[in-house]
């Protein structure tokens, strides 16, 4: 999938520009505050529909002007496809061939994309909450089971977690249905542990080799943590009746703190070298490779189960990254798929890279073609 041409007009600093993409590297350098990310957003919104970085729509839309317009050109399989979103007060109008898609549902699987910001870090340094928010994400949009099933789980765990409240204040429930929900909700809880786990391993086959030619440590891994704990998982154990067990176990210290305190909402991932977890030993350096690593992984998820290629978007991956480093993450992607990169500065980076992206600057919302392929 590639992203051929794109044209923005009122977009955040942007009043018209209109780039021709290429197939491959892109970069895209300019100073602070020039532009450099509302650009790489402007193509997320294209394909997403909402801003990575804004939950309010206007906000897109350039500081006195009524409606914010983009539109990009994407080949799939040598086919031409015309993405147009327009955006003005409260309203979102999507369009496809000039049709317009009255559902986002329609309209969002035409342009995939994988995006690396720097509040990605998050998924190493941040709360246990993004670190599940990035596998329900990631599930969800490779498997429509998973998405059903979790929303499945959550509604379970609302209502015990109700019964589980009152309880606490000594106001009655019915035994059998709190047993019901209890058992009906460890049904959902076995299967979301088991795609997760699955998901897991699929990442772990691809991301200790990324690591690897990025850094030349052969050694990194992701760990699932799951909050129910299962030693020994083997054909032999009954696991729901194992979970259940667990319940029965704590259900009194629930009932005291009103809350179900087991279970996928309470999952973790952890990124580790060797024995070295991340999030405790890790340097800024390792910390951002490691979640590029796991951004590289998900293509290569991505193209197995989709048989698409989706477009990368990295913004501002380079900070932090010694020169060696840079370039390795440039070597990786290059001829692998399109991507769209930002940086402050050019210094450093291979020629033979160099000559062969596409260079472009943005000053102040204006774009000029440094070098083009
Ligand atoms: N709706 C808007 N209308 C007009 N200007 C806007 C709007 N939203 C943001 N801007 C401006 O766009 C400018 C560029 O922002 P952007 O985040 O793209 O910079 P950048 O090039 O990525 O910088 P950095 O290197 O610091 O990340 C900022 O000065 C900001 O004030
Ligand atoms: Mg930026």
């Amino acid at each position: 999938m590639i992203l051929k041409e794109l044209k923005i007009k009122n977009f955040r600093n942007y009043k018209d520009v209109s780039i021709n993409f290429s197939p491959k590297i892109n970069i895209i350098y300019g100073d602070n505050a020039q532009g450099k990310t509302n650009l790489l957003e402007s193509i997320f919104v294209l394909g997403i529909t909402k801003s990575h970085r804004s939950f309010i729509d206007n906000n897109l839309i350039k500081k006195g002007e009524k409606k914010a317009y983009i539109k990009g050109i994407v080949e799939i399989d040598s086919i031409n496809t015309k993405l147009e979103i327009i955006i003005e007060n409260k309203n979102k109008q999507l369009k496809i061939d000039d049709k317009e898609m009255k559902k986002i549902s329609d309209y969002i699987s035409k342009m995939n994309i994988i995006i690396f910001y720097p509040e990605d870090l998050g998924l190493i340094k941040g709360s246990p909450l993004i670190r599940r928010k990035f596998v329900n994400l990631e599930l969800s949009q490779l498997n429509s089971k998973y998405f059903i099933t979790l929303s499945e789980y959550n509604h379970l765990l609302r209502i015990r977690n109700e019964c589980l409240k009152k309880r606490k204040k000594n106001i009655y429930v019915d035994d059998a249905y709190f047993n019901i929900i209890t058992n009906y909700m460890i049904d959902k809880a076995n299967l979301l542990y088991n795609f997760r786990q699955k998901f897991i391993n699929e990442l772990n086959e691809v991301c200790t080799d990324i690591y690897k030619k990025l850094t030349n440590i052969d050694n990194f891994f992701i760990k699932y943590k799951p909050s129910i704990y299962i030693e020994n998982k083997n054909k032999n154990i009954n696991f729901i009746e194992l979970i259940r067990k667990k319940y029965c176990d704590i259900l009194q210290n629930e009932i005291k703190l009103g809350a179900t305190l087991i279970g996928p909402h309470r999952d973790d991932i952890e990124f580790y070298i060797g024995e070295q977890n991340l999030k405790i030993y890790g340097s800024q350096g390792q910390q951002r490779l490691a979640v590029l690593t796991v951004k590289l992984a998900e293509i290569e998820i991505f193209k197995k189960y989709t048989k698409t290629e989706p477009i990368l978007l990295l913004d501002d991956v380079f900070s932090e990254l010694d020169d060696k480093k840079k370039n390795k993450v440039l070597q990786y992607i290059n001829n692998n798929i399109q991507t769209i990169i930002t940086t402050t500065d050019l210094k450093n980076i291979d020629e033979q890279i160099l000559n062969e992206a596409l260079i472009l600057k943005i000053e102040d919302g204006n774009i000029s073609y440094k070098k083009e392929v």
